[in-house]
């Protein structure tokens, strides 16, 4: 019997989606009409030796439960959302649940990244993790990337037998092509090691005897400690919002605490893969997502897309959607529940998300529309693609951050966010409006807050 982990971080995570992830938890993102995540359990439940899924994050139950409870009637497959009482890191988190991993008693478990897409080798993965025989502890799904994009992932260099010889996690400098994807099988023996790791963790921070004179909670202060405090208190809300902060000792890191030790003990090992693999860390790798995972439908459930003479493929239209026969739909786009799209409308290369109206003769290209958003008759919602380069082998989407070193805003794709209204007749280029913003006028690079 096999199992399922799926790492979906916290509402302290994720900070270049926002503004999409302001009303969807980013794992609940729709990509090709499906919640990011949901294509991670259809990429378990085709593996009938998967019985369990479970999904560890720190967003509340209640933001996590619907969406479990309407995959378990879906796919009739097991599936429990595990909440972190606050974030434990990629590896903390496995261990504190580590009990209902290992409940039953599985050979193996897949651990896959929830802000990760592709078309996941699952089957493939764990055939080659049995191959390796039982001192075998994780195998990692690897792939080839640029030379200068390496660095912002886990690298690795392999021995002939595909044992990892070397790991670093995002290294400084260059250190190998091959790049960690996120997506792993894991022998339940990976358990020992954690145990190791926590028990040493857990004796460094309740240290021992220091010295006998204690203090009696009575003090004389000088106005300056509090010069020592705002320091200290900016020092800490920096690293809580980049998420490097001083952690619990139950915090640890599966790359740094346990992947990188089990390189070159011959426990470790890498299946390379050129399957299409692609991170989700920012709004414009949405659009690019999107593409990839309707393009996997034409193989894996063409019944989802839909097809017509005013439909360029690949679209998705969720069946509550109303979309008019003379508006042109296409490539690229997913239009969501309740959706309705009027005469003579124009949408390339976008999502849709739930009960938006694109009202008659609106052209949407390059963006994304929130639920519940509006584009009024004429107007034109465009944003820049921000793909990976066709012309460099292995390129990867380049997470270019929202401002460039002068402040100002890169151009990427434009977002609408929940609520929004664009008035008739106007343009919103390369921009961002966040949630509920009633436009009242044209806008060209800008922040709309
Ligand atoms: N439950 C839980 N708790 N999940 C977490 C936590 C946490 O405290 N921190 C991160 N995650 C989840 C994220 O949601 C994400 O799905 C995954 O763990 C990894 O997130 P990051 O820590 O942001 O790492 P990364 O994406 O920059 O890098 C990792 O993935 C790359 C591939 O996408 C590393 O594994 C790299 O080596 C790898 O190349
Ligand atoms: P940066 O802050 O941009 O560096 O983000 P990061 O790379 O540290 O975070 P990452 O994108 O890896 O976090 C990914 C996980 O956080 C996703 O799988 C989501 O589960 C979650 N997430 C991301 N953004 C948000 C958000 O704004 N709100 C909520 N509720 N969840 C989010």
């Amino acid at each position: 019997m096999l199992k399922a982990v799926i790492l979906i971080g916290g509402p302290q995570k994720g900070t270049r989606f926002r503004p999409l992830s302001l009303d969807i938890p980013k794992p609940l993102f729709p990509v090709a009409g499906l919640p990011l995540i949901q294509h991670h359990i259809e990429a378990c439940v085709q593996l009938e030796e998967c019985k369990e899924i479970l999904i560890i994050g720190s967003y509340t139950v209640n933001l996590m439960q619907q969406f479990v409870s309407d995959m378990m009637k879906e796919y009739h497959v097991t599936i429990r959302y595990l909440q972190e009482f606050t974030p434990l890191g990629t590896a903390g988190g496995l261990y504190h649940f580590r009990d209902q991993i290992r409940a039953g008693d599985p050979a193996a478990f897949f651990l896959l990244n929830g802000d990760v897409c592709a078309d996941f080798p699952l089957k493939e993965l764990w055939k080659f993790h049995e191959e390796k025989g039982p001192n075998a502890v994780v195998t990692i799904m690897g792939t080839e990337a640029t030379r200068q994009q390496s660095v912002h992932y886990g690298c690795m260099a392999l021995s002939t037998d595909a044992a990892v010889t070397h790991y670093v996690e995002k290294p400084s400098t260059y250190v190998a092509t091959l790049i960690n994807c996120g997506a792993y099988v894991c022998a339940p023996t990976c358990f020992h090691i954690m145990a190791e790791l926590f028990q040493k963790k857990q004796k460094n921070y309740y240290t021992t005897y220091v010295a006998t004179l204690i203090n009696c909670g009575a003090y004389v202060c000088a106005p300056t400690c509090f010069h020592i405090m705002a320091e200290l208190f900016q020092k800490k809300q920096k690293s809580y919002y980049t998420g490097n902060g001083v952690h619990t000792p139950e915090y640890m890191s599966w790359e740094q605490d346990v992947l990188a030790p089990l390189a070159g003990t011959n426990k470790l090992f890498a299946m390379q893969v050129t399957n299409w693999w692609s991170q989700l860390k920012t709004a414009g790798s949405a659009i690019y997502a999107n593409r990839h995972y309707l393009q996997l439908y034409r193989r894996r459930a063409p019944a989802r897309l839909s097809l017509g003479p005013h439909l360029l493929p690949d679209v998705y239209i969720h069946p509550t959607a109303t979309v008019d026969e003379s508006a042109v739909i296409g490539p690229n786009v997913s239009i969501g529940a309740g959706v309705q799209v009027q005469a003579g409308v124009r949408i390339k290369e976008s999502i849709i998300l739930n009960n938006a109206t694109i009202h008659e003769h609106a052209l949407v290209m390059y963006s994304v529309v929130g639920q519940d958003a509006t584009v009024g008759p004429w107007a034109r919602v465009e944003g820049t693609p921000s793909d990976p380069d066709p012309d460099k082998p292995f390129a990867k989407m380049d997470n270019t951050p929202l401002f460039n070193a002068d402040g100002r805003l890169n151009p990427s794709i434009t977002i609408l966010g929940a609520g929004v209204s664009v008035p008739a007749e106007t343009i919103l280029l390369n921009s961002i409006v966040l949630p509920h913003k009633q436009l009242t006028r044209s806008f060209k690079h800008e922040i709309i807050l």
